[in-house]
């Protein structure tokens, strides 16, 4: 792949630097992912687009509603057990953080890791520079023995490029059941990627949501507020606003279902008229019937023996996990295999 620009410091203090990795080109671009999921049958769109500034604002929403259990569980067992999670290093280990938006669970890990070594290197990274540059300037202000690295750019970009500082000890750090947006073969993938920049002494920390009843799965998905209707949306004002197109938000309604059989809460815009949409900047019109989906998401759920199976067939090894006391939720600490 073609990149015609290289990484800029977009800022810089002594114990802050955020570094935006060039714009995606070919296959991971807005306009290209666009082309390719709506002439596809059935039409989809890739999640990753969800995270401009209005979706990371309201993805923070849906983390606070009451049916979305899932980040104030997670929030529980940090709460309960962050010391136990940054344990076992000499001396303090680089913090990775992918996709760490806000950081507001990540605070509980920063401070039992500063409780434990004294200081700490932090980096957080996510396609939002927005946001990572906001939190990244409070947490420097909150905590004086830390200094952050920001990266606003794609996991892959980003793990690459940290590829050549292997030097010290890394604890990487994937919350909030992010590895479950992932199709099964990209998840293994992905965790992959992980493994092949960790050394022996690192380790992995991964958050992900355990299979429960359907209804509680639905409604996470599905809020009373219809926050989460508008960020599912929200991807449709992304394309109107980036790629001239006259996506109508009336038109499109917001559907979560859980499918048993894929272990999996699906996220769909469906059509609810026949209508055909046009993209001005790729020259195309898409045509729609009543009742036709978008598929935008998919949220997996796991057994502990599904991420046993993930984790060996990434060449990784379960050191500890932790989980909530009703099961719903489950962080769990990963290594090298040996
Ligand atoms: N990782 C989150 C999850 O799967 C992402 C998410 C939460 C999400 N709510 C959503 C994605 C609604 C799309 C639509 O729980």
């Amino acid at each position: 792949m073609a990149r015609t620009t290289s990484p800029t410091i977009s800022h810089r203090s002594a114990r802050l630097q955020v570094v935006q990795l060039p714009d995606p080109s070919g296959d991971e671009s807005l306009a290209v992912a666009v082309r390719d999921g709506l002439c596809s049958t059935p039409k989809t769109l890739p999640c990753r687009f969800f995270y401009d500034a209005a979706g990371s604002n309201l993805f923070e929403q849906i983390c606070d509603l009451p049916e979305y259990y899932i980040t104030r569980t997670e929030d529980a067992i940090l709460a309960e057990s962050a010391h136990e999670m940054v344990a076992g290093w000499v001396s303090d280990p680089i913090m990775v953080e992918l996709g760490s938006g806000s950081s507001t669970k990540t605070r509980r890990l920063i401070r039992a890791a500063l409780n434990a070594y004294a200081r700490l290197r932090y980096v957080p990274i996510d396609v939002s520079r927005t946001i990572l540059e906001t939190s990244a300037r409070s947490l420097v202000a909150e905590f004086p023995n830390l200094r952050v690295r920001a990266i606003a750019g794609t996991y892959s970009a980003a793990l690459a490029s940290l590829a050549i500082n292997l030097d010290r000890p890394k604890l990487f750090v994937f919350l909030g059941s992010s590895l479950g947006n992932f199709t099964t073969d990209a998840a293994r993938s992905f965790l992959r990627e992980i493994a092949s920049v960790m050394q022996p002494v690192d380790r992995l920390l991964l958050g992900t949501d355990l299979i429960k009843e359907r209804s509680l799965l639905e409604d996470a998905y599905d809020d009373r507020q219809r926050v989460t209707a508008a960020f599912n949306l929200n991807l449709l004002t992304r394309i109107n606003r980036e790629l001239n197109a006259n996506f109508h938000l009336e038109a499109f309604e917001h559907r979560a279902i859980y499918r048993e059989d894929q272990g999996r809460v699906e996220m769909h815009l469906v059509s609810r008229v026949d209508q055909c949409v046009s993209i001005a900047d790729l020259g195309l019109s898409v045509e729609f019937r009543a009742g036709e989906s978008i598929h935008t998401e998919n949220s997996h759920k796991y057994t502990v023996e599904r991420l046993a199976e993930l984790a060996r067939s990434a060449g990784l090894a379960e050191e500890s996990a932790w989980t909530d006391p009703d099961g719903l939720f489950r962080v769990q600490r990963w290594m090298l295999s040996r």
